[in-house]
């Protein structure tokens, strides 16, 4: 059975208070669900929210690692300083990196195998812009990304990945790709998945879709049977809509 999985990117928001105070009220509000619930909190205040987040079941995760062990890389993190602080997951690729730091696929795929080197499970997202879309390149866009930072890992690494398509149109617009867009793209990457390994790794990742995902759209979204969970910007940053959220998973 493939893992349901529900996290929040709450990406350059919240401050060390704030950061605490949306913990504590997820925590107090959490439903009881099987679903993975994680947060991504900014990385200066990822070891308070591990600390806070000690005897709970909801994972904190990074928003992003650097490739290299170590260095001269001034303003980075690596994979190593996010395990010191209880970190065993890393959001890897996300769109915003992508247009706004440059991040390539090819530097993506070393950040992909550092983090797996290293113990550190993978979240990695792509997706899609809207001229790819309307010009009909989607499913060849979303392929190359796939295939240019993951086909070339071992099989086994798989299991320690999660994949998140996120439409970058879809992001922070409040327009939601449809359920069934959603379930299109997500058929496809499983079906690409299985063509460059087999059946039984693409039927084990779990897919989680990203993109404007809030209480409203959720329930509709999560019920598409490629879709496994959410990845989720906005919204997660407040606790009575995340926890809709996650109810709806
Ligand atoms: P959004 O962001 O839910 O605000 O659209 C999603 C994401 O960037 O992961």
């Amino acid at each position: 059975m493939r893992k349901k999985i529900v996290a929040g990117n709450w990406k350059m928001n919240k401050n060390l208070e704030q950061t605490l105070t949306l913990l504590a009220e997820l925590s107090a509000k959490l439903p009881d669900t099987k679903a993975e619930v994680m947060v991504a909190p900014t990385s200066i205040n990822l070891l308070s929210a591990v600390r806070n987040l000690e005897n709970s079941t909801i994972e904190v995760i990074a928003q992003n690692m650097h490739f290299a062990e170590s260095g001269a890389y001034t303003g980075e993190i690596s994979a190593d300083m996010l395990l010191s602080v209880g970190i065993q997951t890393a959001i890897i690729g996300h769109s915003e990196r992508r247009a706004y730091f440059g991040e390539s696929d090819e530097i993506l795929a070393q950040k992909v195998k550092a983090a797996l080197t290293n113990n550190i499970r993978v979240m990695f997202c792509f997706g899609e812009e809207l001229e790819d879309r309307k010009a009909g390149n989607h499913f060849a866009i979303v392929e190359s990304q796939l295939k240019n930072a993951l086909f070339s890992l071992d099989a086994s690494a798989w299991s320690n990945i999660v994949l998140a398509y996120e439409p970058v149109w879809a992001i922070g617009t409040g327009e939601t790709a449809s359920p069934d867009q959603a379930q299109e793209m997500h058929a496809f990457i499983r079906k690409t998945i299985a063509e460059a390994y087999d059946s039984a790794i693409a039927d084990q990742v779990s897919i989680l879709y990203g993109g404007s995902v809030k209480p409203a759209n959720a329930e509709e979204i999560f019920s598409k049977p490629d879709v496994d969970g959410g990845l989720i910007g906005g919204a997660s940053l407040k606790a009575d809509d995340f926890v809709d959220i996650i109810k709806a998973i």
